[in-house]
C-alpha cells in the first residue's frame, strides 16, 4: 500500500489501529520523526506501536536504506522486533523525503543529534537547519516537538526562528519533551519514565498527552510545564545521575584503600527508602543537625588522611558553605546593605522541621551576623527557641509567627515548619514595613 493512499485514508487508518493489540489509541496521529538515530528510532517505533502513522526521515541515506531492508543501524533489545512489526502493519515507515513527511504530519518529533563542541558547549547547527525546513514545509496546524537536547533558552530562539521562516498561513506550536532513554533498556525506559512536555500553548500540551495517552493511563507520570523548565529538566536529570554515579565511584577507590566493601556499602544504601536520593528532595537554606555535616567532613577527611581523593565529597561540603553564606548575603542585598537597626523576623531555628535540634542550623549563622551589625532579631520557632536562647540569649523571642513579624523589615523563614507553610504571604506583607 502507498504511503500518501494509507495517510489519507482516515477509514483504513482506523481498521489498521483496531488490529493492533498492543496500543489502542483511537486518536491516531500523522507523525514525522527528524533524526532516525538512537533517539528518534526508539521515540518513532514506539509512537508506531501505539497506532500512530509514522515517517521517521534521516539525511543518511545510506542509514535509511538499512532500515528499509530490515538492517539495524543500532543494537537496542527489543528494537528490531518493533520496528519489524510496525514496518509490517504499516505503521512505520523510512525515508529521506524529510519535506514530503513534513507536510503530511500532525505531530513532528525532533530527534537531530547535538554533539559537544570543543569548549563544552551544545552543537545545535543541525537542528536549528531542520527547523528551517520544517517552518518552510508545514501544512495546517503542526506541533513541533524537540527531543534533541538542548542548551537551556534554545527553544525560545526555535520559536523566533519559526516565526521568521514560516509559510503564510502556517500554524503551529513548540513543545520540548526530552528524553531520559538509557541505552539498553530504552524500550523500557520510554513506557516507563516520566514525561516532560514543556510549551507555552494550552492546545499543544493536550495534544502530546493525548498522543502520550497509552501510557499514562499505564502509570507513566506526566509534567507539563514551560519550556524553558522542559530544557533544564534534562540537563538536571543527567546532571544528578552523574553526581550519584561519580560519588560512589569515588568511594569505591576509598573503600579499596581502606578494605571495605563498597558492593555491600552500595547494597544496603539501595535498601534503605529514606536513602533514594530524589524522594522528598527539596532545596533549603543548607545542611545542618547532628550528621550531615559532621560525618560528611569525617568521611572526606579519612580520605585524605589515607590518600584519596574524595573530590565530589568535598565539593558538597564547600557548596554547603557557599549556599549558607549565599543566604546571608540575599539578606544583605534585599536590605540594601545596612541592616543596623533594622528589626529581623526569624521563623524557624531548628535546622529542620518536626525537631528542636538547632545544631549547626543556618539560623545561627544568620543571627550571629547580623547581631553582629547591629540588626534587632524578632524569632520564632514551636519548638527549638529553649535550645536557641541557651546559645544565644539576647535576641527577642516571640510566643508566635506573627508576633515576631510585628513592624519588622524583612522576614526570613528557615525552616520548613508546616504552620508556615500555610501562611498567605500577602496578608504578611500588609504587616511589615519593608517586605
Ligand atoms: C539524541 C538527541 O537527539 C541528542 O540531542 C541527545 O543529546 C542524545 O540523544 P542521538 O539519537 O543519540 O541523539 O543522535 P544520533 O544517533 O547522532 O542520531 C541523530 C540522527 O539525526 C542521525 O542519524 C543523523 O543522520 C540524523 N540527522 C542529523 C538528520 O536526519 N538530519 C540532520 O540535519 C542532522
Amino acid at each position: 500500500m502507498k504511503l500518501k493512499t494509507l495517510l489519507k485514508n482516515k477509514t483504513l487508518i482506523l481498521s489498521v489501529l483496531l488490529s493492533i493489540t498492543a496500543y489502542h489509541s483511537l486518536a491516531c496521529k500523522n507523525m514525522c520523526v527528524i533524526g532516525a538515530g538512537y533517539v528518534g528510532l526508539i521515540a518513532g517505533s514506539k509512537f508506531a506501536q501505539m497506532g500512530n502513522n509514522v515517517i521517521c526521515t534521516d539525511i543518511s541515506q545510506s542509514k535509511i536504506n538499512d532500515l528499509n531492508n530490515g538492517i539495524k543501524p543500532i543494537f537496542e533489545p527489543g528494537l528490531q522486533a518493533i520496528v519489524k512489526e510496525g514496518m509490517h502493519q504499516e505503521k512505520l515507515f523510512f525515508t529521506t523525503d524529510v519535506e514530503h513527511a513534513i507536510q503530511t504530519a500532525d505531530i513532528i518529533i525532533v530527534a537531530v543529534g547535538t554533539p559537544m563542541g570543543k569548549d563544552g558547549s551544545s552543537n545545535i547547527s543541525a537542528l536549528i537547519n531542520v527547523i528551517e525546513t520544517i517552518a518552510k514545509n508545514m501544512q495546517g496546524y503542526t506541533v513541533i516537538c524537540i527531543k534533541s537536547t538542548v542548551p537551556i533558552g534554545t527553544n525560545k530562539n526555535v520559536l523566533l526562528q519559526l516565526d521568521e521562516h514560516c509559510a503564510p498561513g502556517a500554524l503551529y506550536d513548540l513543545v520540548f519533551n526530552p528524553e531520559f532513554l538509557r541505552e539498553g533498556s530504552a524500550l523500557k525506559d520510554f513506557s516507563i519514565n516520566p514525561i516532560v512536555l514543556g510549551s507555552n500553548s494550552q492546545k499543544a500540551l493536550d495534544i502530546m498527552t493525548e498522543l502520550y495517552s497509552p501510557l499514562i493511563e499505564r502509570g507513566c507520570p506526566l509534567v507539563h510545564t514551560d519550556l524553558t523548565t522542559a530544557e533544564a529538566f534534562k540537563y538536571t536529570w543527567n546532571s544528578f545521575r552523574m553526581t550519584r554515579i561519580m560519588f560512589v565511584n569515588e568511594l569505591a577507590c576509598l573503600c579499596n584503600t581502606v578494605g571495605a566493601d563498597i558492593e555491600t556499602l552500595v547494597t544496603s544504601m539501595s535498601m534503605s527508602e529514606q536513602s533514594m536520593p530524589t524522594k522528598n528532595l527539596k532545596p533549603g537554606p543548607g545542611i545542618g543537625g547532628s550528621c550531615f555535616p559532621k560525618d560528611s567532613r569525617a568521611l572526606a577527611h579519612t580520605a585524605r588522611k589515607v590518600g584519596e581523593r574524595f573530590c565530589i565529597l568535598e565539593a558538597v561540603i564547600k557548596a554547603d558553605q557557599l549556599h549558607k553564606q549565599k543566604m546571608i548575603t540575599t539578606i544583605y542585598d534585599l536590605m540594601d546593605n545596612n541592616v543596623r537597626g533594622k528589626k529581623v523576623a526569624i521563623w524557624g531555628l531548628s535546622f529542620k522541621a518536626n525537631t528542636d535540634d538547632i545544631r549547626d542550623s543556618v539560623a545561627i549563622k544568620i543571627i550571629k551576623k547580623l547581631l553582629g551589625n547591629g540588626a534587632i532579631i524578632q524569632a520564632y520557632d514551636p519548638q527549638a527557641m529553649k535550645n536557641m536562647h541557651a546559645l544565644i540569649p539576647d535576641i527577642c523571642y516571640c510566643t508566635c509567627a506573627e508576633k515576631a513579624l510585628e513592624d519588622a523589615d524583612i522576614l526570613v523563614i528557615v525552616t520548613e515548619w508546616q504552620e508556615f507553610t500555610h501562611v498567605d504571604l500577602k496578608t504578611i506583607k500588609t504587616k511589615c514595613v519593608n517586605l
